[in-house]
């Protein structure tokens, strides 16, 4: 498979990294705006590289895109991907406002088939194994999710002030691990918090206490930080009527120091996301290569995408408010305007 990359960022890099050792895919051209970005991303795996992202939806020899620009741009390169007979992985989250990510799903319309969204946590491999064997029944119908989701330290400002707040840049990646584990999601109450002096005169948050309620019953509870003296602290618990299924951090070494001044001591956790999920990006990728090879509608999708802002949206709202929020329902196609 023939693949563009758009957006040679962070997370641009990652994905040029996997789809250029997928022995699936060839990486064809890598688009990005800013002078020389795109080039300097390209020329590392002898790919093409243009400052003009249309270039990506009218070159016939690219079958699909990779999209990892900034947040905004995301709606209009879906849409324009999908016109152009492209299937698209696009990076989280699928927009900041809701409205437009309505409008970009009833434009796209049956072509949403077409779209993944990168929720990479899905492919961790302890993350996968734990929800293969919660559904296989090992623990019962879980009762209870516990994901604990810290950051080592909040990112700049000027990327804060950006970012939507941390309900749809940072939790939203939990937001969508506790719809991955429980299915739909009927209410949300949030207790957020304001540490760091620095987000003192933002109306964002730097942690948050989050609890969803499912449809089933079933409760999660998301524990957000954006700072974390231990370092990229991700944990996942799901608690069910016959035992429990857990993922602790992940360390550079399994080897444990025990010595006069400590402990049980294990290194620090892996660095933060690039890190801690580089396998799930290069499992990510091959997902959406097999679906879109085999004709079937890629997961997490497009929909998901959107149910994970709504949650968010939802998350920001009662954490304004103080109140339990309901998600907003996808509106009837006809009802976007
Ligand atoms: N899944 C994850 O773990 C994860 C991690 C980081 C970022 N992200 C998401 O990826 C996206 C990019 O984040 P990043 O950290 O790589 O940002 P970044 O700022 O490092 O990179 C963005 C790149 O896009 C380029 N760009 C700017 N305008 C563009 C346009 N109109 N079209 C194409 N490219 C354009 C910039 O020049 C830059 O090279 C964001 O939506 C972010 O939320 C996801």
């Amino acid at each position: 498979m023939r693949i563009a990359l758009i957006g040679a960022g962070r997370i641009g890099a990652v994905h040029a990294r996997s789809v250029a050792a997928s022995p699936d895919t060839e990486l064809v051209l890598v688009a990005d705006p800013v002078d020389g970005a795109a080039e300097r991303l390209a020329s590392a795996y002898g790919a093409a590289a243009t400052t003009d992202v249309g270039d990506v939806f009218a070159d016939d020899a690219v079958d699909a895109v990779v999209v990892g620009s900034p947040t905004a741009y995301h709606v209009e390169q879906i849409v324009a991907a999908v016109e152009a007979g492209k299937a698209v992985l696009v990076e989280k989250p699928v927009d900041l406002d809701l409205g437009r990510a309505d409008r970009c799903l009833a434009q796209v319309g049956d072509r949403a088939d077409r779209v993944m969204l990168g929720f990479n946590r899905r492919f961790d491999a302890a993350l996968a194994e734990i929800h293969r064997r919660a559904g296989a029944g090992e623990i019962g119908d879980i009762e209870q999710l516990t994901i604990i989701s810290r950051d080592p330290a909040p990112p700049p400002v000027e990327y804060l002030a950006a970012s939507g707040g941390i309900f749809r840049d940072m939790t939203i990646h939990d937001l969508d691990m506790a719809r991955f584990f429980l299915g739909d999601i009927v209410a949300v109450q949030t207790v957020p918090q304001r540490l760091d002096p620095a987000f003192a005169k933002t109306d964002d948050f730097d942690a948050a206490v989050v609890t969803l309620t499912a449809a089933s019953g079933a409760v999660a509870t998301i524990i957000n930080s954006r700072h974390c003296a231990a370092g990229y602290d991700q944990r996942l618990e799901a608690f069910g009527p016959r035992g429990a299924l857990r993922v602790e951090n992940h360390t550079a070494t399994s080897v444990v120091l025990d010595a006069a001044g400590s402990s049980g001591a294990r290194g620090p956790y892996l660095d933060f996301f690039l890190a801690r999920y580089a396998d799930a990006y290069a499992s990510e990728l091959a997902a959406f290569v097999a679906a879109v090879r085999d004709g079937a509608a890629p997961s997490p999708s497009l929909l998901d995408g959107r149910q994970a802002l709504a949650l968010a949206d939802a998350a920001t709202e009662s954490a304004r408010t103080g109140r339990s929020v309901a998600p907003a329902p996808v509106p009837a196609p006809s009802a976007v305007v």
